[in-house]
């Protein structure tokens, strides 16, 4: 049986932290599926067009090689409005469907992002919705930039996770919300360690099943 577990989510809810670990601890393949809208995002910003054109975005998620999603420049204020705003458009989000389920077709996968456990892998054997208080991932990701050496305040990344999370929240194909079957995971007051711990057990739970 191939195993697919999907962890959706708000910006800087600390998915990616946890998808890497569950994907090192059961021997899985690891996506970051954000990635994927970013390198979009960025060719856009590299040609100075707007991202919101969904022309052109399309074009340049069927372009898409998978080197694009080792280039440096992803993270930052504008690579993640470009993000949201290069998700928002249906033919970006088809483009990408095929590439993120071919990527667990052999051997299963994590993937984290915003639609997996609804639309990319409904089918999921375990779904996670991990999600925080908005004030607590704006620290987190605060930490997080001041870590790469990147000057940033608290109240503009605040802003920032929260215009993204109502951009993706409120599109129409695809929107960032729980699959009906998902296992919520308010990770505000736990540290990685102790949501890995949490989401190992939901993990061991569903195996057993
Ligand atoms: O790391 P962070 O949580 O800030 O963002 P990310 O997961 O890298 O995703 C960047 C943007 O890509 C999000 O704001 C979404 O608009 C979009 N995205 C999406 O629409 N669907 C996914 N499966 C993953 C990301």
């Amino acid at each position: 049986m191939i195993l697919v577990i999907a962890i959706d989510g708000p910006a800087a809810a600390g998915k990616g932290t946890l998808a890497r670990r569950l994907a090192a601890a059961l021997a899985l393949p690891y996506l970051d599926t954000g990635l994927l809208y970013r390198a979009v995002g960025r060719r856009l910003l590299d040609q100075a067009v707007d991202p919101r054109d969904a022309v052109l975005a399309e074009a340049a998620a069927r372009a898409l090689r998978p080197e694009d999603l080792h280039r440096t420049d992803l993270r930052g204020p504008a690579a993640d409005m470009a993000a949201s705003e290069v998700a928002a458009i249906p033919a970006v989000r088809a483009a990408l469907l095929d590439w993120q389920r071919d990527f667990a077709r052999e051997a299963g996968a994590v993937l984290d992002g915003r639609d997996i456990g609804t639309v990319v892998f409904p089918e999921a054997q375990i779904k996670l919705f991990v999600t925080a208080a908005l004030e607590e991932r704006a620290r987190r990701r605060l930490a997080e930039l001041h870590g790469r050496g990147v000057a940033a305040v608290f109240e503009q990344v605040e802003t920032e996770l929260r215009m993204r999370d109502t951009q993706d929240s409120g599109r129409s194909t695809a929107p960032l919300k729980p699959a009906a079957d998902a296992i919520l995971l308010d990770t505000t007051h736990l540290d990685a360690e102790a949501a890995f711990a949490q989401a190992m057990e939901v993990v061991g739970q569903r195996i057993a099943e």
